[in-house]
């Protein structure tokens, strides 16, 4: 199984089917914060739900096309991340992330994102990194922020969420093959 340990608390694995329980557990107990800026909430009822979402994404993983994982803080599910789609022909890996309300304001997530950008490099041959937040999703524009993503633009309704439509920031980081990070371990 592919896991990385970022640092002494913080660790991702690939997501699979076997988190499920935990995972569920995490937003349902969370599902009003959630609810703020991620659409798929109603949809998601029941352990069950989350399982069959997992296998979906471990397929889209084995075929390139994303990745979704599960990140653990001194063990416990604390949120996930991941690449949403990767774009092979045009290497671009597209991000989306979220935490439980109690694992915030701790930085887990700026130095997850700050690993997904080696994965996109080293592993997805991703050429360019991509970001969308809701405009008034301050907490999640202060991610790509805080690791020097450059700020392209503002997609008018690009989301609806629960009936009212949103706009998206567009945060990207284009990775210079030339600069590559030390490799980190992959167990
Ligand atoms: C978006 C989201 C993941 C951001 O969570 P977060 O805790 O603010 O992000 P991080 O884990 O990177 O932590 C940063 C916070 O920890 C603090 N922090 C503490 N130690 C830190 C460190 N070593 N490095 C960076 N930040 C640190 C920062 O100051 C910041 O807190 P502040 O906003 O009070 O200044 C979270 O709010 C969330 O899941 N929201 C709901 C879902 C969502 O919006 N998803 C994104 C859709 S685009």
């Amino acid at each position: 199984m592919f896991s990385r340990q970022l640092s002494d608390d913080i660790a991702i694995s690939l997501s699979i089917p076997q988190f499920a329980d935990e995972l569920f557990a995490l937003t349902d107990r969370n599902r009003a914060f959630l609810k703020q800026w991620l659409p798929w909430l109603d949809g998601t009822t029941s352990a069950k739900d989350t399982r069959s979402f997992l296998m979906h994404q471990l397929g889209l993983f084995a075929r390139g096309e994303g990745l979704h994982v599960t990140i653990f803080y001194k063990g416990a599910i604390a949120g996930v991340a991941g690449f949403n789609s990767i774009d092979r022909a045009n290497g671009i890996a597209y991000v989306g992330y979220w935490l439980g309300n109690e694992y915030t304001g701790k930085g887990i997530m700026t130095v997850v994102v700050r690993d997904l950008i080696t994965i996109a490099r080293d592993f997805c041959g991703a050429q360019r990194v991509d970001i969308r937040c809701a405009t008034g999703n301050k907490r999640s524009r202060a991610i790509p922020e805080r690791l020097g993503f450059t700020h392209e633009g503002t997609l008018r309704r690009a989301e609806r969420l629960y009936g009212a439509w949103v706009d998206h920031e567009v945060y990207a980081l284009l990775l210079d093959s030339e600069a590559r990070p030390a490799a980190t371990q992959v167990v």
